[in-house]
This record gives C-alpha cells, structure tokens and sequence, in this order.
C-alpha cells in the first residue's frame, strides 16, 4: 500500500470519513499506520510530551526532530508537521523557509498552520511553491492569550467569519482544513460550502474527517479534557497498575525469575593465552 498524499486525501471528499490522529514517536506512529489515513505532527506536542502549559513555545526545531521520527516509522499515513508559533505568521517567505525545513529535513508530506483570512497569502505563496499546506481555523491554540480555549461558531458573526475563513483557505490552495471546537451547524455549513476535506476535532460528524489527539483517546492523559475527547482505552490505568506490579516484584526480589536470568551450569575454565 502506498503512503497517501496531501492529492489523495483531497479527492476524499464526501467518501468514507478520514481516520486521523496525532503521533509525536516512531513507536506511536508505527502502531497508527496502518488504521489512519493521516498522521498529524501537532505542536500539541509540546503539551503532551513536554507538559508545557501551551503550545507557543514549542520551536521549529522540535517540531522537526519529532517529524523525522514520524516519518522514519511510517509507510502508510500522510505525514503532516505543524508550523509552530513564531515560524511563518510575520511575512510569506519567513513561512516558506520554515515550512521548506519541515518537508526537506522531515521527509513529511504537508505542513499544517493556524488561520483563515489572515493566512490566506502566505498559504497561496507557499501552494505556489509546492509545499501542501493544511489549515486549522475555530479554535486556534497558537491564539490561547487572545482567543482561550472557547468554542467558536456559536453566534452568526463567528459563524459568517468560520465560513469566510475556510472559503479563503480553500482558494489559497490547503488541500484540507482543522476545524477546532466548533459547533455543529457552523461546522455542517463549512463543510458543505467547501470543497476540500474538513477535519473536525469537537466538529461533529458533520465533517469529513475525525482527528483527535492519540494520548487523549487513549486514555494517557492526566487531568481535565475537552468535552470533543472520547477516551477509547485507559491505557494510564494499565500503566500504573503494571508499575505498581514491577515494584511489588522488585522489592520482594521476585523478579527477575529464573526465565529471566542468565544462569550456565559450570563456569567454564578460562582459555590459556
Ligand atoms: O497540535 C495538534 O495536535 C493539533 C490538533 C489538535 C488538530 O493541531
């Protein structure tokens, strides 16, 4: 099977919804691959890996080392990095330079960036110059200390705004668009007024495509969560109960057992030099 591309994704509008998730590790991705249809490099990273409080301190450097690791351990999935906070919002070029690292040093598909409207030159500059771009718009967490982490859509000046924001994505060249925390019926709008995939993360089933952050669904995650995540497993549980169990053993000298040793029957004679 051959690894899906920013051209084969954005023909799957309207088919079968698109199966996406996030993936920091090669281990993590290459358990994904095979289900999912695009794998996101998300800056979230620096909350999920790092316990940073947001994500605009992650830096370009880390987004590519986690990309390289990404792309090393998959075959499948389309790999998509994010452009990280401060490395393509201050001019067009700043963003190409950015994002030319991201594909060369990564070997990743697409980029993935925050904004509609206000984005809509730089990802036409950056489409122009081959580089696939993805587009994030409703709630934007690069934005925390203007916009906080509310849903978007709820009143008819947010939801026009939705609209127009994924209508200049779409004409700037993304091949598909984040909507983030968005209320249903905006989402519905969007993405029946658009032609490329949408990807809802708390967008309803409306959209055309799911993402959800991997450590949140599955279950890894300490602390609150947003109302969109559904936990499939509780795999932190798991976690500690098996760590409980490694101390029991360890401290009561039960383990390592005999399978686990390295044990020879006579100590061979040492060889004469
Ligand atoms: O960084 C990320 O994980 C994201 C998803 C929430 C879409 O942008």
């Amino acid at each position: 099977m051959s690894r899906f591309t920013a051209q084969t994704l954005l023909v799957r509008k309207n088919t079968t919804p698109l199966v996406c998730l996030t993936a920091y590790t090669a281990p993590m991705a290459a358990r994904l691959d095979p289900y999912c249809d695009l794998l996101l490099v998300g800056d979230s990273v620096g909350t999920v890996l790092y316990g940073m409080d947001n994500t605009v301190s992650v830096t370009l450097e880390m987004m590519i080392q986690h990309g390289k690791a990404v792309v090393r351990a998959t075959k499948h999935a389309c790999v998509v990095v994010d452009l990280p906070f401060g490395s393509y919002e201050a001019s067009p070029a700043d963003a190409f330079r950015s994002a030319a690292r991201l594909i060369k040093e990564t070997g990743c598909n697409a980029v993935k960036l925050e904004g509609g409207e206000t984005m809509e030159e730089t990802i036409a500059y950056l489409h122009k110059r081959g580089i696939p771009v993805m587009a994030h718009i409703g709630l934007t967490p690069q934005h925390v200390h203007q916009m906080g982490y509310s849903c978007q859509g709820k009143t008819a000046a947010q939801q026009q705004q939705l609209l127009a924001d994924a209508k200049a994505v779409e004409a700037a060249g993304a091949f598909a668009v984040v909507l983030e925390c968005v209320e249903e019926s905006a989402a519905r709008n969007v993405t029946e007024n658009v032609a490329i995939p949408t990807i809802g993360i708390g967008g309803s089933v409306a959209c055309d495509g799911q993402i959800l952050v991997t450590e949140d669904m599955l279950g890894l995650t300490q602390g609150r969560l947003p109302k969109f995540v559904k936990q499939y497993a509780k795999l932190g549980d798991t976690l500690e109960a098996s760590v409980v169990r490694y101390k029991e053993e360890v401290q009561k000298r039960e383990f390592p057992s005999a399978e686990y040793c390295y044990r020879i029957a006579k100590v061979k004679a040492v060889d004469a030099a």
